[in-house]
């Protein structure tokens, strides 16, 4: 295995950072990593905003629901849908932008984020550095969108703490790779069985690492999937003049 398959998999959300910060060289070359990232189009729909600042990083923690290691963490980097950067080209192209009132537009700049996510997690992981994806700062997208100065037609999708690892934890085990690879054919035949398996599996991992509130995989999801649980991310977006109605 080469050295990046190597780190790819060994990849664990770290929650738990020591105090120590990150060089400009270090951050310098994870950004780059994802600047160089493929985007649909060339479109280069999304921007990156980085918070080192200590108190704005503790009031991210808030928003997010209290997740201490956002503030912990040395930085947190937000990556928002940028279709104000677009818009600029289109008009200077002398017409009128209408993707980001479309499902195409979330859709697509959805996946670049994640293409730029994974792109930071694996550069930062490669430099021995320990991250953690937060999806949670959309439960206030509006208070994100005013700390961070992110004008019309932009919005905060995700956001990735990274620093140095402070306690460090087992990987997390994944359902059978069947309900994942579909070689030719989807085929979900084995999904009740593999879901039986890793709920039993997830809860031994739980104790493995001392979590007592841990729930299996099928109930975790039922906690959330039965709502919208960030139900501000639609009337907000719409606010920014994201629509899904085309
Ligand atoms: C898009 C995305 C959003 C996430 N949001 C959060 C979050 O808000 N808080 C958190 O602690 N972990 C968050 N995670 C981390 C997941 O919980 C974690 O990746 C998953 O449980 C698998 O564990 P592992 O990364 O250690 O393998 C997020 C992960 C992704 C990919």
């Amino acid at each position: 295995m080469n050295e990046t398959l190597r780190i790819q998999q060994a990849h664990r959300s770290i929650r738990s950072y020591k105090p120590d910060p990150i060089s400009d060289a270090m951050l310098d070359q994870i950004i780059a990593a994802a600047h160089r990232a493929p985007t649909s189009m060339n479109a280069q729909d999304i921007s990156l905003i980085v918070v080192r600042d200590a108190e704005k990083r503790a009031r991210i923690a808030e928003l997010a629901g209290g997740q201490a290691w956002i503030a912990q963490a040395p930085v947190f980097i937000m990556i928002a849908i940028d279709y104000h950067k677009t818009d600029l080209g289109v008009r200077k192209a002398g017409q009128t932008q209408v993707i980001h009132e479309s499902m195409e537009g979330f859709g697509v700049a959805a996946v670049d984020a994640g293409i730029a996510l994974g792109t930071l997690i694996t550069a930062a992981e490669s430099l021995g550095l320990g991250i953690v994806p937060i999806g949670s700062i959309r439960r206030n997208p509006q208070d994100m969108i005013a700390l961070l100065g992110l004008p019309p037609l932009t919005f905060p999708l995700v956001g990735l703490c990274i620093g140095h690892i402070k306690d460090d934890v087992p990987l997390k085990p994944r359902m059978d790779i069947k309900t994942f690879r579909h070689d030719e054919r989807y085929d979900a035949s084995g999904y009740p069985a593999a879901i039986d398996a890793y709920d039993v599996e997830i809860m031994d991992y739980w104790k493995q690492i001392g979590n007592s509130d841990g729930v299996a995989w099928s109930a975790n999801l039922g906690n959330f999937y039965r709502q919208v649980y960030f139900p501000q991310v639609k009337p907000v977006a719409a606010m920014q003049g994201l629509l899904n109605d085309k």
